[in-house]
């Protein structure tokens, strides 16, 4: 019979839902919201392929769920820290994945969140639409401009790259990276790599573009926002859980950094309660990274076309290793 495939979202783009319709049998979760985690429990018993979001947990006991019949996971994302590597090793089934064609998109997001956060756009906003603004004046509203400062990039992969190319657009005077490994293509960009200290040290902007890994978990704790300028913007689009959110909770009411500007937050959503909706000098932004029309419209044809090659045996075009 044809492959069992099981969508995890009522709300995945179409063109990727067309896709495996064409040459599978697919069941869709039909609610709005993520599937609680005893529905996707239940609903993935038997299937042959998973075509998943970074809301849906991917764990042993969900691949035991499944059963043998499953051969591959494809997540419409780029991050997979939602995703137990070595467990789908140990049981063969492959994983799918979305690198490259969300790059530009959580770029441009990075560079919007960025100028949102040091420009102070939101808190702007709030004040011309709520009587703030009563006259043109010389300091009010003021923040750090980007020309000729020192833009420091922690994880220089594809977005950490794409990000360094538009802030150069920017006239900084310099770009520094950290990460792992040396990244070859930093020359032509006229990156520098650094350790990850000097960058706290030197860089008037800190963005982490770095995947959550073991490596990188609360790789920004206290220690690293007391090292940065007490002017010092910070931006986080990559994962939540690379920043020890108490401490820049503190750094960012003490003075410690000027502000901040994330995507991403632990946990997501972000309670309404949380101290970082109180301060000025935080812009919270729900999770919105690769939200371009385009990108998330390849994106779906991407995991499906994955789920599609593991299933047919043909190749996968964005299998992870
Ligand atoms: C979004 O955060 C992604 O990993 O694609
Ligand atoms: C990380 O920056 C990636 O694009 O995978």
């Amino acid at each position: 019979g044809k492959y069992k495939v099981f969508i995890t979202r009522s709300d995945m783009p179409e063109g990727g839902v067309e896709l495996l319709k064409k040459q599978c049998e697919v069941n869709i979760w039909k609610a709005p919201l993520p599937i609680p985690r005893t529905d996707l429990i239940k609903s993935v018993s038997g299937v042959n392929g998973i075509y998943c979001s970074l809301t849906e947990k991917i764990d042993a006991e969900l691949l035991d769920a499944a059963g043998p019949g499953l051969k591959v996971v494809a997540t419409i994302s780029v991050g997979y820290d939602h995703i137990d590597v070595a467990e789908c090793k140990k049981r063969g089934v492959k994983i799918g994945y979305t690198p490259d064609v969300l790059t530009d998109a959580t770029a441009e997001l990075t560079l919007a969140l960025l100028l949102s956060t040091s420009r102070r756009l939101p808190e702007a906003i709030h004040e011309a639409r709520t009587g703030g603004w009563v006259s043109w004046a010389p300091t009010w509203m003021t923040g750090p401009g980007l020309a000729g400062a020192i833009v420091g990039v922690v994880g220089f992969g594809r977005i950490g790259q794409a990000v360094a190319k538009r802030v150069k657009a920017f006239n900084t005077s310099q770009i520094l990276y950290f990460n792992r490994s040396e990244r070859p293509e930093a020359k032509e960009i006229g990156a520098v790599k650094v350790s990850f200290d000097e960058l706290l040290m030197k860089s008037d902007f800190v963005i982490c573009c770095a995947a959550l890994t073991p490596d990188t978990k609360e790789m920004f704790n206290k220690s690293a926002f007391e090292k940065m300028k007490r002017t010092a913007i910070f931006v986080n689009t990559s994962r939540g859980g690379a920043v020890d959110q108490e401490a820049l909770i503190e750094a960012l009411q003490n003075g410690t950094i000027r502000a901040a500007g994330l995507d991403v937050t632990t946990p997501e959503p972000l309670p309404l309660d949380s101290p970082l909706f109180k301060l000025k000098n935080c812009v919270i932004l729900p999770h919105i990274g690769s939200a371009a029309i385009e990108a998330r419209a390849t994106m779906s044809e991407l995991t499906a076309n994955n789920i599609l090659g593991a299933l047919n045996g043909t190749k996968m075009p964005a299998e992870l290793q």
